[in-house]
C-alpha cells in the first residue's frame, strides 16, 4: 500500500465512503461519467439523480437499457414506442424515458426532440402578468420580468443521457441530437438547463466536450483507446493510468471536478437502493481525513 502511495503521489486521496458532489458545478457546467459495463454508471447517476431531486430539480433521463425501470429515484416512467409519442410526456415533471424499443438512430433522433422541445419551452416562458418575455438573472439562477420585475423560481432542468456515444457521434439523425446537446454543455446555464452524459466508450467522445463538464466521474477501462483519452483527461501518465483505471472496481470511479486538477481523487460510490435510502446527504460530504487503509481496500489491495 506504501508502495501504492508512493506511487501515486500526495494528489491521490482517497476518502471513504466521500461521496464528492457538487450540485452547483453539475448544473451549471455538466456531468460527464465513464466506465465499462457493469461499473456502477447508472448506479451513480440514480444518485445525483436522488440528491438533484432532493434541491427540486426536475430531471430527465433518455435510458435505452431498462436499468431506470426498477429501483429508480424517479417513478414517472414513459415508455417510447415511436417518435412521437414524445408529446404525451409533462414537460415541468421528473421523468424516465424507455426508448430500449428504439433503434439507436431513432434514439438519437429522440432525445434530439426531446431536447429542442424542452429548450424552447423554456426559452418562451412569459410573465403571468404582463406576458413579457422571462430573463433569467444569472446570480441567483432566477427567471424575471423585465417590464414588471416579478420574479419565478422555476426549477433546473436537468438531463441524463446513457449511451452518450450514440449521440456526440457524427451521423445526419445523430446531429441534431448533437447540436442540442452540445448546446446544453456550452450554453444551457443561461437557461437553467443542465446535462448529464453516460458512456462506456470515453474515447469516441470529443475531449473538449468532456472538459467542459464540470464534474466527471471516470470508471473502469481497458481499452487501449479509452486509456488514451482518460489520459489525456486527467493528465496522468500511461502507466498510472493502466494501473488505476484497470483495477477500479464497481462503483469505483476517478473524480474529477473542473479547476481542481490537483484534487483529483478516487470515490467510492454507494449503492443506492430505492424506497430504503441509505444515502443521507452528511455521509455523502467528503470527509476531512483520508483514511490509508481504506486506500488498499478500494483497490483491493490489503
Ligand atoms: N456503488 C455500488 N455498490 C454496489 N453495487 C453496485 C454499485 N454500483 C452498481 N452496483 C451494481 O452493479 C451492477 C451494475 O451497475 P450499473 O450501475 O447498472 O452499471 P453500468 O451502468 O455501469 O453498466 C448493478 O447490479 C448494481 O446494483
Ligand atoms: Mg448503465
Ligand atoms: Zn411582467
Amino acid at each position: 500500500m506504501d508502495e501504492l502511495i508512493a506511487k501515486f503521489g500526495v494528489d491521490f486521496i482517497i476518502k471513504n465512503l466521500a461521496f464528492p458532489f457538487y450540485p452547483h458545478d453539475a448544473l451549471t457546467r455538466g456531468t460527464f461519467i465513464s466506465g465499462g459495463k457493469e461499473a456502477g454508471k447508472t448506479n451513480l447517476a440514480k444518485i445525483l439523480t436522488y440528491l438533484l431531486k432532493k434541491k427540486g430539480c426536475v430531471i430527465k433521463v433518455v435510458d435505452g437499457s431498462r436499468a431506470w425501470l426498477r429501483n429508480t429515484p424517479i417513478k414517472n416512467i414513459v415508455k417510447i414506442n415511436s417518435l412521437g409519442s414524445i408529446e404525451q410526456s409533462p414537460i415541468t415533471e421528473s421523468v424516465v424515458f424507455d426508448v430500449s424499443s428504439l433503434l439507436p438512430d431513432n434514439q438519437a433522433y429522440f432525445i434530439g426532440t426531446l431536447l429542442e422541445r424542452d429548450f424552447n419551452f423554456i426559452t418562451s416562458l412569459v410573465c403571468q402578468k404582463c406576458q413579457h418575455s422571462l430573463l433569467l438573472n444569472q446570480q441567483n439562477y432566477t427567471w424575471y420580468c423585465p417590464k414588471c420585475q416579478t420574479e419565478y423560481n422555476y426549477a433546473w432542468y436537468c438531463y441524463w443521457l446513457e449511451e452518450a456515444q450514440l449521440i456526440l457521434r457524427s451521423g445526419s439523425l445523430r446531429a441534431r441530437a448533437s447540436q442540442c446537446a452540445l448546446r446544453m454543455v456550452t450554453v444551457g446555464r443561461n437557461f437553467k438547463e443542465a446535462i448529464g452524459l453516460l458512456t462506456q466508450f470515453p474515447a469516441l467522445i470529443d475531449t473538449n466536450t468532456i472538459k467542459a463538464c464540470g464534474l466527471a466521474y471516470f470508471g473502469r477501462a481497458w481499452e487501449q483507446n479509452d486509456l488514451r483519452k482518460l489520459e489525456r483527461l486527467v493528465s496522468w501518465t500511461r502507466s498510472r493510468c493502466e494501473d488505476v483505471f484497470k483495477t477500479l472496481g464497481v462503483g469505483q470511479f476517478v473524480f474529477q471536478k473542473v479547476g481542481e486538477d490537483a484534487t483529483r481523487k478516487i470515490i467510492r460510490v454507494p449503492e443506492f437502493i430505492n424506497g430504503f435510502n441509505p444515502i443521507s446527504e452528511t455521509q455523502l460530504l467528503p470527509q476531512k481525513k483520508p483514511s490509508t487503509s481504506i486506500f488498499s481496500k478500494i483497490l483491493g489491495i490489503e
